[in-house]
């Protein structure tokens, strides 16, 4: 276990302790994004806190149907069952909402990531799939460790020590017009090792694969994302949660 996980503090605070209701057992997950007392501060995340248990229960629903539309939203609802969402829905509406100066969210276990930019990086990596982004004129090559290729080749599943790290750049654009990789503009990775999911919610969790994003100098840019990361790829699982497997298959052919 990364010595980094024993230095949080413990997530089973929900709550006050005069509530009658336990919290279920699928709150841990809603917890990495909406906060551990239901009150987020990401701009782009409700709080759960005090909001009617009807509503709750309607919007899940609505997720769950795909007739509210949200990635992160639709593969945590997809995995919940009409008791779930009515047990969490009770929950969150029971606490008490928001106090206006509440800016402060909990470290959430899925929020740290245990993985630093391969150092090994170009030289032990295959480039397998190129993406040309005319209006953000950014380059995008995809890479993996030969770990990672091998299995994919082989119809395997990823194994633990796969690296998948996938480089932006600005284009330098040729006489013929060709598009080919100038300054890197940042890192975004995914790696799997033993251990890593341990910390994760189940909801979230995808196996053992942690995530990082890098600015070009190799500073850490992750913050808080990693559950936006987790919840995305989640419903990848049957494909090692990686989206462009396929690519990684032909890799080099
Ligand atoms: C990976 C981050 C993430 C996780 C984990 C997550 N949510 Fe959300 N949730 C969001 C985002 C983002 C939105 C806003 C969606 C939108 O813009 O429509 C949202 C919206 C909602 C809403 C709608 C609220 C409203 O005011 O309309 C409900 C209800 C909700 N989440 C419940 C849950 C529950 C219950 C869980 C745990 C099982 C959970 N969420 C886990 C990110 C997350
Ligand atoms: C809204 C959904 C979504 C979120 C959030 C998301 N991803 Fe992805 N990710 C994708 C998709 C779709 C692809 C396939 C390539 C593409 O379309 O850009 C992908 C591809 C990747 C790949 C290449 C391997 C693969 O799975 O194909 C990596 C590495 C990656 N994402 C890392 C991250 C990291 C790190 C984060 C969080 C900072 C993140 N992703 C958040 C949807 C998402």
């Amino acid at each position: 276990m990364p010595r980094i996980r024993l230095l949080l503090p413990a997530l089973a605070l929900a709550g006050s302790t005069a509530l009658a209701e336990a919290p279920p057992a699928k709150v841990a997950t809603c917890q990495a994004c909406h906060g551990v007392a239901g009150v987020s501060i990401a701009p782009d995340i409700p709080n759960l806190a005090g909001q009617k248990a009807t509503y709750l229960a309607r919007q899940l629903e609505a997720f769950k149907a795909g007739t509210r539309k949200n990635d992160l939203m639709a593969a945590m609802a997809a995995q919940l069952s009409p008791d779930d969402i009515k047990a969490l829905s009770a929950y969150w509406s029971s606490l008490p909402p928001a106090p206006a100066d509440a800016t402060a969210m909990a470290p959430h276990a899925a929020t740290v990531s245990a993985m630093t930019l391969p150092k090994d990086f170009p030289q032990a990596f295959v480039e397998y799939q190129r993406d040309q982004d005319e209006t953000n004129k950014t380059l995008t090559l995809r890479y993996a460790n030969k770990l990672a290729v091998d299995a994919a080749r082989a119809g395997k599943p990823l194994p633990e020590g796969s690296v998948l790290l996938t480089v932006n750049y600005t284009p330098q654009v040729g006489t013929d017009g060709r598009w080919t990789p100038g300054a890197v503009k940042n890192y975004v990775g995914m790696e799997t090792r033993a251990g890593w999911g341990e910390a994760i919610p189940p909801l979230l969790r995808n196996g053992n694969w942690n995530y990082g994003v890098w600015s070009a100098d190799g500073t850490p840019r992750l913050a808080l994302q990693q559950p936006r990361c987790l919840a995305c790829h989640q419903p990848k699982s049957a494909d090692s949660y990686v989206f462009t497997l396929a690519a990684l298959k032909g890799a080099g052919r």
